[in-house]
């Protein structure tokens, strides 16, 4: 990389492109997805490599520069709470010499010579929050927000089992602060099934604990199991407690969850040594912990030492560090999914890092590997931020082997063969396979299957796998045929000799197979949205089939412009662009796509689109554009919440648009109707209207 005071103006130019375009990936997949891929230390690196090149061509700086955005976008649409008491963040220090340093600076404040006590606790990986509790009834949750006002998530809180709604002998007026979490199995156990359903995974427990608890529906929060510990307070009308552990010990009778490992520690020795403890015992934690929290016991001292802006004087927190190693690159190795896209995944030498053997690294696409220069044979350094893919950090040049070649990403699909290509302006190359590639052909079933589309109970991604290997399920029609075939022949021409017997597949029997079959059958109806979307045709997503269903209402109509080629009609649907009509249009143009589709005819029923619309909706009727990150919603949802009311929802600015919904860092979307005297609401009048 180009050292910043070495850049032309030219080159600036273009670097300062590439990292607002990445830093906007990044932040879609941090904000709108809760699966980050950049680790916190990679994205400042380009948010200041950003700011170094704008400060020497200011003239240069983008309007979508990340240095013109906000922080974290507030999440708008929860009440707001005001912290009658500020909830406090702590000063982190990583090493012992700087534990040793803050005890100093306690003492000096506290001009003593005596030890002080510490109140040691694990640094739990969460999120904070307060719950506020008058004459011991629970009446008001809220997350931390700025530290000055959160946001109002009573609702979600009380379907956590765990936290008390009643409490006994406590204060009139008693704010409990805590973390809430959810435990590495209950997160696992979620990514489990979020990927049977085709949803994606979250990166790590606390984005997953973040994104379960900021639900609007509270149910949906009840569902993701969430777990919490209390660890302190805030507005109180009586203390009745004079050090640390002897709230604890109020807590406990109160019924929150406190920390077992929590403990009492006399001096900086009894300190260090229960650092090393918990580092230790870290990994076999059911929960992730970033660190220890040392407190001042004593509440008398702690009002001595009282706060500075942001961060108590009497408490600190010691963080571990990254989790890293080094190991190196085995193999480079390709996956292809459902639209054929090419991910390249690394390989590495089994290594531990904190406790987990990490194995495979995510190289994310070709630009990342030829920015890191990443090669076959190299050390480098891996990290594990808390999140379960690991990253490759850096690559060790100096202990490159003198052989190593600069890594050629491939431009033939390692699956099938066929050629891999790279459009213009696109971050990956696809497979043109189609479906004689097996990657994506299977890939494609699991997207049949999934949800949104023909949503099949217990034919989940590993079913399918196996089914495909198998020969059982080698596209759509075979899940169809499934039944009348359960006893006959195999569909392999190569395998006609053997006889299909589900039950006797292991850990089968005739339950399983009666059940399967059964929920084939239920889906043997299908509305045309529904089957549209399940075609997995590139770029169409729930949203658009959605807008194709209402626009020509029936399949064959549908059908019948497509294969004449005709794309007047989809290329005037608002929403619908040309490279989207083209890739529709490429779609039927492929023999074995209109085989299928007809053969799957044989099986199923498509409804023809039939919707009553709430005319009552303020949307209803009209067309609606969304610009920028939305804080509560991700984007397929917004479209999806809109369509249900009626609306139409576009992907450009047209004089035929009504409203631009603006998220944050909205793009040149909110200019255009700004010029066009379009209306601009905010994400809260958006949620508001469809409420109405
Ligand atoms: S005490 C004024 N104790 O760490 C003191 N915080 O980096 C307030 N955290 O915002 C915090 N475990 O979300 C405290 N045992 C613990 C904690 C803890 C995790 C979080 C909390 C806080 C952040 C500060």
């Amino acid at each position: 990389m180009i050292e910043t005071k070495k850049l032309t103006m030219q080159e600036a130019a273009a670097e300062l492109e590439r990292i607002a375009k990445e830093v906007a990936l990044a932040d879609a997949a941090y904000y709108q997805d809760d699966a980050p891929y950049m680790s916190d230390a990679e994205y400042d690196k380009l948010k200041r490599r950003n700011s170094d090149i704008e400060k020497r061509f200011p003239e240069l700086v983008r309007e979508d520069s990340p240095s013109r955005k906000v922080g974290a976008p507030v999440k708008s649409i929860f009440g707001k709470v005001a912290h009658r008491f500020p909830m406090l963040s702590l000063a982190d220090v990583f090493s012992v010499e700087e534990v040793k340093d803050f005890i100093v600076s306690v003492k000096r404040f506290l001009n003593t010579d005596n030890d002080i006590a510490f109140m040691c606790e694990p640094k739990i990986d969460g999120l904070s929050f307060t719950a506020r509790y008058e004459n011991g009834i629970f009446v008001k949750g809220a997350t931390r927000g700025d530290g000055k006002e959160g946001e109002d998530i009573t609702e979600n809180l009380k379907t956590i089992e765990q936290l008390p709604l009643e409490i006994a002998n406590a204060p009139s007026v008693l704010e409990v602060r805590g973390e809430v979490y959810m435990s590495k199995a209950d997160f696992f156990a979620l990514n489990a099934s979020n990927e049977r359903e085709g949803k994606k995974a979250f990166a790590n427990p606390r984005n997953a604990a973040a994104g379960s608890l900021r639900q609007l529906d509270p149910q949906i929060t009840r569902a993701r199991k969430l777990s919490l510990f209390a660890y302190t307070w805030g507005e109180v009308s009586e203390k009745m407690w004079d050090s640390q552990k002897d709230f604890f010990v109020h807590l406990q009778k109160w019924g929150f969850p406190v920390n077992a490992n929590n403990r009492l520690c006399q001096n900086i020795e009894e300190i260090e040594a229960f650092f090393e403890e918990l580092t230790e015992i870290r990994a076999a934690l059911p929960y992730d912990i970033d660190g220890v929290v040392y407190k001042v016991n004593d509440i008398a001292l702690q009002e001595r030492l009282g706060f500075l802006t942001r961060t108590p004087r009497w408490a600190v927190a010691h963080k571990f560090p990254a989790e890293q190693a080094l190991t190196t690159i085995d193999n480079i190795r390709i996956q292809v999914g459902r639209t054929g896209a090419l991910t390249p995944v690394a390989d590495l030498k089994p290594v531990n890092v904190g406790g987990v053997i990490v194995a495979h690294a995510t190289l994310h696409n070709e630009d990342e590997i030829r920015r890191k220069d990443i090669r076959i044979g190299d050390t480098v350094v891996i990290q594990r931020a808390g999140d379960v893919i690991p990253q490759v950090v850096s690559v060790l040049t100096d202990k490159r082997p003198p052989d190593s070649q600069e890594y050629v990403f491939p431009h033939i699909c390692p699956e099938c063969g066929a050629h891999a290509i790279r459009e213009e302006d696109e971050a990956v190359r696809r497979c043109t396979g189609g479906l004689t590639c097996p990657a994506q052909a299977i890939e494609r079933l699991k997207h049949f299957v999934s949800r949104d589309a023909f949503d099949i109970e217990g034919l989940g991604s590993k079913i399918i796998e196996d089914f495909y290997k198998e020969n059982i399920i080698k596209n759509p029609v075979d899940i169809f045929t499934l039944k009348k075939r359960n006893g006959g022949p195999q569909t392999d021409l190569f395998a006609q000799d053997k006889h299909l017997e589900l039950e006797k597949r292991e850990g089968w029997g005739k339950k399983s197979v009666e059940n399967l079959i059964a929920a084939i059958d239920r889906r043997r109806t299908i509305t045309l949205a529904r089957f549209i979307y399940a075609l997995g045709i590139r770029q169409v997503g729930a949203a658009t089939s959605r807008l194709i269903a209402k626009n020509f209402e029936s399949w064959a109509a549908f059908a019948k412009e497509m294969k004449a080629e005709q794309s007047e009609k989809l290329c005037s649907i608002d929403g619908i662009g040309e490279s989207m009509a083209h890739d529709i249009v490429e779609f039927f143009k492929e023999e074995h796509n209109l085989l299928t589709i007809c053969q799957l005819q044989e099986e199923i029923t498509i409804e023809d689109f039939n919707e009553t619309i709430n005319t009552n909706n303020p949307l209803a009727g009209k067309t609606i554009v969304f610009t920028g990150t939305l804080d509560n919603l991700t984007r397929s949802e917004a479209k999806a919440k809109a369509l249900a009311a009626g609306a139409n929802v576009a992907g450009s600015v047209s004089k035929n648009t009504d409203y631009v919904v603006i998220g944050a860092v909205p793009g040149t979307k909110a200019k255009n109707a700004a010029e066009l005297g379009i209306s601009l609401i905010g994400e809260d009048e958006f949620l508001a209207m469809l409420n109405a």
